[in-house]
């Protein structure tokens, strides 16, 4: 598998190359909640940045980016940081150094988190700002003015506040430095030195040099570290599995992670691929095995802190004792991850004692399913998401929108792990039987993606007709099939059909194809195509495909079935209210008559009749038997 863009370095790609010079190119963008909070950020202060993927509205994971240049404009209005710390905290350092005011805001969590972290040294650099109360908390009141370098020695290791200040002092004039007490992530050194700056560099001494401009180049943000833990820590819990996941960032900073996890028994091989001059990325493989306890502490903990809750699942599951100390940091997360974490495994069964800078667990209780919150914090999501593939029983995770933090289509891949590969439903049944317009309800309630698998054979039919080869004549039709440029896939949520590089979409509903469909659907050969590329669309992700042979011959295996009638009477009905001539009684008994993959109802396959039904009574008459064919749905 793969997983989503690195999230800490996707919030500093846009920061970086908003404030170079020139354009930069960011691919594997995490177009996550958090980092979308940072990119509107940079838009607000001047930057032009454009999706190239074609994902204006939605989440774009290819960017290109142009710079202000070191020259950024006020904001009109707040600057929402969402539920980000990266973002509030290294944008602080930013825009204190600005000649202009900001004000910096976040949602309930991020508003009760510490920022006297980075407003002590922004401070004394002789920044102008002011937390909330005692706590220093969000709204953060920027007034912005020219900053003086120092060197700051950071009570706690943290990579936001060293960035804060490194950002800051590429607006300072001279040398700033900070000193760090234990090794943070470095992505943004790294990040630096690929803009152009020289990043200073003595023992735990880090510095730059104001002031600087960068210059845009283009940028490959590697997938998540701590996203690939949800995964790794499932694969390496379950005997007999074995899980590579490709293209995943191995900065030395951040893969603390596999190293305890070889600790706990695990045995993984990793193969660095590239970046080792930016960041270095490459694949992981694990097996799935036994586990046992060890203990996380010390200079380690700032390595491995995000991946903690799915580290203390890991060791609820494993043999003997973990410890997890000096890791009192974890208190000020998007939630009290200690308190939250023990909680949550204390729910499911395990033994686990909570401690002022960590936790102690005693690993090998079974663990039994239990309803568990996020408390709006995605890392909990996912981490008992986990738990909950270990656990017997039913397990719900509660207030899971936050997942979409740091991993949007998380549950996708939580489906595939539970069934081994991408789940399928299918749906079968008669023309105009409503099987099309539940399969879009379905598709959007789940987030996965939905194809009309008839609209292939209808393109298929169309290009048959514009060559004026006749559909009776299937040794004619197969000799065309191998000819004609013909493709078919999903394009955001829509079924797409190309002949020759034309979309059709009108043309699939023509009198002519509606008379000629049933026809061409009879030649083997070209179910063959067709089955093939419909087996191919669902190695991609989770599908909802509808047909007449979906469950019965494309996908006999998956135990997602329904199979949607009406009578004919209604389903004529319902055709002509489309303003469609479509000969329904026809195509029926060639659809059925026909020797290759009639329409039947599959084995296993749930029967809706819809012809009493409205829309939504036959939509829900289908959740009814999902549910009760195993798929959990919310
Ligand atoms: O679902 P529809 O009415 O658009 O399908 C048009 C024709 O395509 C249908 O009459 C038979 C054929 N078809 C098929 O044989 N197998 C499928 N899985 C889907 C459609």
């Amino acid at each position: 598998m793969r997983v989503p863009g690195d999230k800490s370095i996707s919030h500093r790609a846009v920061i970086l190359a908003g404030i170079a010079g020139g354009e930069t190119t960011v691919t594997g963008f995490l177009p996550s909640d958090d980092c979308l909070c940072t990119l509107a950020a940079m838009r607000a202060v001047g930057a032009e940045i454009d999706p190239l993927d074609g994902q204006t509205e939605g989440r774009p994971e290819l960017l290109r980016i142009r710079g202000v240049a070191g020259r950024l404009q006020a904001p009109e209005g707040t600057i929402d940081c969402g539920n980000s710390g990266t973002a509030m905290r290294l944008l602080s350092g930013l825009l204190a150094a600005q000649p202009f005011a900001s004000t910096l805001v976040g949602d309930a969590s991020l508003s009760g988190r510490p920022m006297g972290r980075i407003i002590t040294p922004l401070s004394a650099m002789g920044a102008r700002m002011r937390g909330q109360g005692d706590r220093q908390t969000a709204p953060l009141e920027i007034e912005g003015g020219k900053l003086r370098p120092i060197e700051y020695s950071m009570p706690v290791a943290s990579a936001q506040v060293k960035s804060a200040i490194l950002l800051a002092g590429l607006f300072a004039e001279g040398e700033t430095w900070v000193v760090q007490p234990a090794v943070t992530r470095d992505h943004s050194e790294r990040m630096l030195r690929h803009f152009g700056v020289p990043v200073l560099q003595e023992g735990q001494r880090i510095g730059v040099r104001g002031p600087a401009v960068l210059k845009g180049r283009d940028f490959v943000v590697p997938g998540d570290i701590s996203s690939a833990a949800f995964w790794l820590v499932a694969a390496a819990a379950a005997p007999g599995s074995d899980l590579t996941i490709e293209g995943v960032g191995l900065n030395e900073t951040r893969a603390g992670v596999l190293a305890v996890l070889r600790r706990m028994g695990v045995s993984m091989a990793v193969e660095v691929c590239g970046g080792e001059d930016g960041e270095p990325w490459g694949n992981i493989r694990v097996r799935g095995g036994a586990l046992k306890g060890t203990v996380i502490e010390g200079a380690e903990i700032a390595n491995v802190i995000d991946e903690i809750p799915v580290l203390a699942v890991a060791a609820a599951l494993a043999e003997g004792e973990t410890v997890i100390r000096d890791a009192a940091e974890l208190r000020v997360k998007e939630s009290d991850r200690i308190h939250e974490v023990v909680r949550r495994l204390q729910a499911m069964g395990a033994e686990v004692e909570e401690k002022e800078d960590g936790m102690r667990i005693q690993g090998g209780r079974p663990l039994h399913g239990a309803e568990v919150s996020s408390e709006g914090d995605h890392r909990i999501a996912m981490a008992f998401a986990i738990a909950g593939l270990f656990a017997s029983g039913h397990t719900k995770v509660t207030d899971v929108g936050c997942v979409a933090t740091s991993y949007p289509g998380f549950d996708r891949e939580l489906a595939r792990f539970l069934e081994g590969k991408y789940p399928v439903i299918a749906i079968d049944g008669p023309a105009a039987s409503g099987k099309s317009s539940v399969a879009r309800i379905i598709a959007e309630r789940l987030g996965w993606s939905v194809v009309n698998s008839g609209a292939f054979y209808r393109g298929f039919t169309w290009a048959v007709l514009q060559a004026g080869v006749d559909p009776a004549d299937h040794g004619a039709v197969e000799a065309l099939a191998s000819e004609i440029d013909f493709s078919g896939g999903i394009e955001g949520t829509e079924t797409v059909v190309r002949v020759e590089g034309r979309t059709l979409r009108d043309e699939l509903t023509s009198p002519a194809v509606n008379a000629a469909v049933s026809e061409i659907a009879r030649v083997a050969s070209v179910r063959q195509r067709m089955v093939g590329q419909f087996r191919a669309l669902a190695e991609a992700g989770p599908l909802v495909m509808e047909g007449r042979d979906i469950g019965s011959v494309v996908f006999p295996d998956t135990r997602y079935k329904l199979y949607i009638q009406a009578s004919p009477e209604v389903r004529e009905q319902r055709r002509s209210a489309q303003g469609q001539n479509d000969s329904i009684r026809e195509r029926d008994r060639s659809d059925s008559e026909r020797d290759s993959s009639p329409l039947r109802v599959a084995e296993g396959a749930r029967v809706i009749d819809s012809s009493q039904l409205s829309l939504s009574g036959t939509a829900e008459a289908a959740f009814e038997a999902l549910r009760e064919q195993g798929l959990v749905i919310s």
